[in-house]
């Protein structure tokens, strides 16, 4: 089973709940793309949005977390309700990071940005439940799928393959029904979209519809 993640990013965020709400009963979960101003050059949402989004909704609240110091939020965002935060790698090393948050009971993210090679979570996959892989600088929505990410997905895939590791291997930028399939034959297992659902002309329903036809096997 394939997931679809909308991400809030693309969503109205004057009225966040009203958007939550007519992605609910198509979506799996729900990508929130916290940014703080200096790990990436935009600023978004960070713990009191998650608590009201918890408020509302029983979707399962993914964190991606593109802040400098992301230990300083963990407590925050357990707290507010969020299931699982995303580190990334380029942070350095991420032990103590998902030790916190195992200690907090959050599920266990890491991401990496397109210039970072695989090798650099290699070593982490049979510590995370789920590993990320971005297909866009990150920082902001509606930007073109960078095709290399492909490879680095086929990559883990078998990684994690070769391991029998059950990490979900998620991907985030640039997807659209038109090739979400190819995202999915490189071996992902949840694709997180913005812009394609929020923005589609047809409405994000219908844009569910349409990924979930694209993957179809
Ligand atoms: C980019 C974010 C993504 C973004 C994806 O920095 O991490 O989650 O919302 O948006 P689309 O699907 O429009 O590329
Ligand atoms: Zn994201």
């Amino acid at each position: 089973m394939i997931k679809i993640a909308p991400s809030i990013l693309s969503a109205d965020f004057a009225a966040l709940a009203a958007d939550i709400d007519r992605v609910r009963d198509e979506a799996d979960l729900l990508h929130v793309d916290v940014m703080d101003g200096h790990f990436v050059p935009n600023l978004t949402i960070g713990p009191p949005v998650v608590e009201a989004l918890r408020a509302h909704t029983d979707l399962f609240l993914d964190c991606h977390l593109m802040v400098d110091n992301p230990e300083v939020l963990l407590d925050d965002f357990a707290a507010a309700g969020a299931n699982r935060c995303i580190v990334h790698i380029e942070l350095g090393d991420p032990r103590a990071r998902f030790a916190a948050m195992r200690d907090l009971d959050l599920g266990v993210g890491l991401v990496l940005n397109p210039p970072t090679p695989v090798d650099a979570v290699l070593p982490y996959l049979d510590q995370i439940d789920m590993l990320l892989v971005m297909s866009v600088h990150p920082g902001f929505g509606g930007q073109k799928f960078i095709d290399s990410a492909l490879e680095k997905v086929a990559e883990i895939r078998a990684a994690l393959d070769a391991r029998t590791l059950a990490a979900e291997l998620e991907v985030d930028g640039g997807i659209k029904p038109e090739n979400a399939a190819r995202v999915v034959a490189a071996g992902a297992t949840v694709l997180v979209a913005g812009s394609a659902i929020f923005e589609d002309p047809d409405g994000p329903v219908a844009a569910l519809r349409k990924f979930k036809e694209a993957i179809r096997r």
